[in-house]
């Protein structure tokens, strides 16, 4: 594989025309890609497919997993993972020009194109264990594509991976070709910047598509059939072109400045909470500057998510290897933030409780890691949502949790739960509710972990007055209407605000 500048559109359409389409085997060929494969059905690969299939009706495209009951779902009225209008997208094009299939082998066989968005979660054992990402799916689907491919192939990794692994898939590739003249690969660098929560919008509308590939004229003509891919719908000018390692760098790179900017903010709102200054204004003024932007800096319990500790933790590891240390330790200092912002919020909860949370009963309002999602998995070595740890600090100190979410399941909450805390405490401790006001009945506090809309909506007063008194609300998100939250009688602490009480509560007067 080669490396380069990043390769201006021009050249690609004179890659284009020059090898009349993609011909990977060095013949003049008209074909053009007719049918796509992805490899890994989850929130990344079903998404990303029905988009395709919806905005390229001239194109098939088939999912494929080896987990057969997600295909399963996939293929019926319940839809292994919810995100706003996937639901719309699938039944429309399911059948026509989108299958969902566990066949892996024909529908590899059958491609011309494959994409590969299989997970890469952090190692949990040997060397990189808690920073490097885990390949091993990647490495088998790789396997698994020189055993069947049968013929010509662009192989396209999806997945998030460290820079350099399009090198390891296309040396496994390549092993095979050596053997059999029929094969020949292209492996392409395509990472996706979806956003759970967002990922329809997000692949109909993408802020750009970004694909990687060797520049010679057979790495161009594979990168040309790509954006020729995403032309259907995706403006020209927004597609960028560069070299394989360019591409997978920039992912990693963009999900570390994104989780940065997280860790700045929640940095900067203990600083408030230390001075009196109010982590909304100082971000609203901040962001006001065009130079910083106002997106991003919202303070909160920390970001959570399949990806963003992951991907920092692989540039670590990255840079670790390469002997970065300062690199290195700058970038681990993001995920400490996370961790700390974390630990803190759960402290300031045990500590404005009286320091006991014994025998006391804690309604938590969402679980989701952001709101739109019910993604809190949880991957050993990456704890995602931010609510499964502040759950696990309060669970060591004996409080009883009331969990209510709107989309995440119950078993599922109590599975990552268990997970971190063990299923006997688990079983013990926590509840959940499908209704808040039944988490919050007879409750000592109500803390807001996730940004669902329909928290604002509730109706606090009938809260309150089902609740022990004094009534406390801890506010994760910085999302409710504080004061009119002290004028029903609740103790409001925040994050980055002044903690609020109520007047005629209050010995020494407002603080
Ligand atoms: N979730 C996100 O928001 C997001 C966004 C951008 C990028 N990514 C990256 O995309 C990749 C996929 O993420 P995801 O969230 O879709 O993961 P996921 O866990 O939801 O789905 C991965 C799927 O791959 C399947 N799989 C694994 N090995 C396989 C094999 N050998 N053959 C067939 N199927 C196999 C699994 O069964 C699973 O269903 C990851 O690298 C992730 O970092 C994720």
């Amino acid at each position: 594989m080669s490396s380069g500048m990043p390769t201006s559109s021009c050249t690609i359409c004179a890659a284009r025309k020059k090898t009349n389409r993609w011909s990977l085997d060095g013949t003049d060929s008209d074909m053009v890609v007719k049918k796509i494969v992805c490899v890994g059905a989850g929130y990344v690969g079903g998404p990303t497919c029905a988009v395709i299939a919806s905005q390229c009706p001239d194109i098939q495209v088939t999912v494929v997993d080896m987990n057969a009951e997600k295909i399963r779902q996939w293929n019926s009225d319940e839809l292994p993972i919810y995100e706003p209008d996937l639901d719309g997208i699938v039944k429309k094009c399911r059948g026509r020009n989108l299958f969902f299939s566990a066949d892996v082998v024909t529908a590899i066989r059958e491609a011309q194109l494959i994409f590969i968005s299989v997970n890469t979660p952090t190692k949990t054992y040997g060397l990189g264990e808690g920073r490097a990402p885990d390949l091993k799916y990647v490495e088998s689907v790789a396997r698994t594509i020189a055993e069947c491919a049968g013929g010509p192939k662009i192989v396209v990794e999806k997945s998030t991976v460290p820079v350099k692994a399009a090198q390891s898939i296309a040396q496994i590739l390549y092993a095979a070709q050596r053997d059999n003249p029929r094969l020949s690969f292209q492996v392409l660098s395509n990472p996706e910047f979806l956003a759970e929560g967002t990922a329809i919008s997000d692949l109909l509308k993408p802020d750009r598509v970004l694909i990687g590939g060797d520049q010679t004229a057979q790495g161009l003509a594979a990168i040309a059939e790509l954006v020729s891919v995403y032309e259907h719908w995706v403006p020209r000018e927004r597609i960028i072109t560069t070299n394989t390692w360019s591409s997978e760098l920039t992912k990693l790179v963009a999900n570390a400045l994104l989780a940065q900017r997280i860790s700045s903010i929640n940095a900067v709102s203990a600083i408030c909470e230390a001075t009196g200054a109010d982590v909304r204004e100082v971000a609203h003024a901040a962001g006001t500057d065009s130079r910083i932007g106002p997106k991003f800096l919202q303070a909160s319990v920390g970001f959570g998510g399949s990806c963003f500790q992951k991907d920092v933790l692989n540039l670590v590891y990255l840079c670790e290897s390469l002997n970065l240390k300062e690199a290195a330790d700058y970038w681990m200092g993001v995920v400490n933030i996370n961790n700390w912002q974390r630990r803190r919020f759960a402290d300031k909860i045990i500590c404005e409780m009286f320091n006991t949370l014994s025998e006391k009963r804690i309604a938590m309002f969402g679980f989701a890691f952001k709101k739109n999602t019910a993604d809190t998995r949880y991957e050993p070595g990456s704890r995602e949502s931010s609510s499964i740890y502040v759950a696990k600090h309060l669970l060591e100190e004996s409080a009883h949790l009331c969990i209510y979410d709107p989309k995440v399941p119950a078993d599922h909450m109590i599975a990552e739960l268990s997970n971190v805390s063990g299923s006997a405490r688990v079983a013990k401790q926590v509840f959940v509710c499908n209704d808040p006001y039944a988490a919050a009945k007879n409750a000592h506090a109500i803390v807001i972990m996730t940004e669902w809309d329909e928290f604002k909506e509730l109706d606090y007063a009938r809260l309150y007055a089902s609740m022990m008194k004094p009534a406390s609300l801890f506010d994760g998100r910085v999302m409710l209407d504080h004061n009119k939250l002290v004028d029903i009688g609740f103790y409001v602490h925040s994050i980055g605000v002044k903690c609020s009480r109520p007047q005629a509560h209050s010995v020494r007067g407002p603080n």
